[in-house]
Formats: structure tokens, C-alpha cells, sequence
């Protein structure tokens, strides 16, 4: 089942543990080693911040979003996105 997943990082987010180890997260979403950072996060440096991006299961870009239709008026959720519309990347 497709999912759509939104992550506004653009950036790995690093968090110290208890031990005083670090450890590096995904803040983008395309990490081939997810929750942990695959540098991934390299492909996205040119997205635009006011666009939403679709990625195929492969972290390639493949179009931004242009329209959401949902089922209700007034309501945008999980539940009621009907077709999620957008617009293919150039080649
Ligand atoms: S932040 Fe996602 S791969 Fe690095």
C-alpha cells in the first residue's frame, strides 16, 4: 500500500545518546538506511521549500505534487485523500 510521507529536513539530524556517543539521523526520508542517514540527503539540496516532491522507493525524483483532491471539503487528512496529482520531473 503506497503511503505519502511528508519530511521537511533537508539535513541529517544529529542527537548525542546517553553514553555520550552520537548517532546521525535521516531528517529527509530517503535513507536506504533509515532511521540512520545514507547521505541521501545530497539529492535534495535543490528542492524548492514552498514545493512538495514525489520520490519513488528508489530516493529518485520523480515530479511535485500539483493538486490533492480530497474526498470532504474542509478536511485534509490521511482518510480523505482521494488523488494526489503531480507533475513529472524533467529527464
Ligand atoms: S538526512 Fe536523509 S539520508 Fe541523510
Amino acid at each position: 500500500m503506497p503511503r505519502i510521507l511528508v519530511f521537511k529536513h533537508k539535513k541529517p539530524l544529529e542527537i548525542e545518546l546517553a553514553d555520550g556517543s552520537r548517532i546521525v539521523v535521516c531528517g529527509c526520508g530517503l535513507s536506504e538506511t533509515f532511521p540512520f542517514c545514507s547521505g541521501k540527503h545530497i539529492l535534495i539540496q535543490d528542492e524548492d521549500d514552498d514545493k512538495v516532491y514525489v520520490y519513488d522507493e528508489r530516493a529518485e525524483r520523480i515530479g511535485e505534487v500539483e493538486h490533492i483532491v480530497v474526498k470532504n471539503r474542509g478536511k485534509i487528512g490521511v482518510k480523505n485523500i482521494r488523488r494526489l496529482e503531480y507533475v513529472a520531473a524533467k529527464e
